[in-house]
């Protein structure tokens, strides 16, 4: 894993932005994998910022979210899917039927899965995958106990998940218990992989992505198996980690 730790979140998310834009300018055709979560809106607000500027088409992208909620209405303002279309798909040239997330209305929600790894895989895998972290160290909606060989299905999202998600739900209005999920396994077919990870409370589940055992009580750790994987974070949540100072003589910019 190549660990870069800036000096603020600002730098972080920038570069975040900066590697994905240079992965469409060496492929125009690029298959992303995409994250939501707040701290990827930040990366896709300078995204739009970087199509305004001329700077980056999306026309030719192709996209996969990680995941999205069974049981919400795609409309839902906190679907996905909605959250998607406000931070990016609304503001850039990319073609709606190129932007996938999973049904999570589907009526068969395995067969729903299925045809989403079979729809990544036609578009010839993941280019760049952009990976969130859960403060329990989980990957789209990976949860801790996910098989680290999991492809994408239906998963349950565990409570501490589900209390971290209570915050985007109007009082009274019960947040979705369930989702359908990139599987570990998914995720690690991607060519390149981008974890980003920022603030002091992501710096347990970091440490144990990065110096951890690999295990699949932390499924983020499955990415110390993956050739090429940058971890992008501040300093807050690079607190905990202890080869501080190797990954700071590393990092060579971009
Ligand atoms: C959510 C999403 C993940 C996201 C993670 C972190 O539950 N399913 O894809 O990366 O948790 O979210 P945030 O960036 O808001 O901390």
């Amino acid at each position: 894993m190549k660990v870069l730790i800036c000096a603020s979140a600002a730098d972080a998310i920038a570069r975040a932005a900066r590697q994905v834009v240079a992965t469409i300018a060496a492929k125009p055709g690029a298959a992303l994998g995409l994250a939501t979560g707040a701290t990827f809106a930040p990366v896709y607000a300078a995204l739009v910022a970087a199509h305004r500027a001329g700077e980056v088409s999306f026309a030719r992208v192709a996209s996969f979210n990680l995941d999205e909620y069974v049981g919400l209405p795609a409309a839902h303002p906190q679907s996905y899917r909605s959250e998607m279309r406000r931070m990016l798909f609304d503001h850039v040239d990319i073609d709606p039927a190129r932007a996938h997330l999973p049904d999570g209305n589907a009526a068969d929600p395995d067969a729903e899965a299925a045809r989403y790894d079979r729809a990544i895989a036609a578009a010839g895998g993941i280019d760049l995958q952009l990976l969130g972290l859960g403060v329990n160290g989980h990957i789209g909606f990976n949860e801790p106990s996910s098989s680290l060989g999991s492809r994408t299905r239906t998963k349950d999202l565990a409570p501490p998940t589900i209390a971290a998600n209570r915050r985007f739900f109007p009082a009274g209005e019960e947040p979705p218990r369930q989702s359908i999920t990139m599987g570990v396994a998914t995720i690690m077919e991607a060519r390149d992989i981008l974890l980003l990870a920022t603030g002091a409370a992501k710096a347990a589940a970091l440490r144990a992505t990065v110096e951890g055992p690999v295990t699949a009580f932390c499924p983020a750790s499955a990415l110390q198996f993956h050739p090429r994987v940058t971890v992008l974070c501040d300093e807050a949540a690079a607190s905990g980690l202890a080869l501080m100072d190797y990954y700071r003589g590393i990092d060579h910019g971009d």
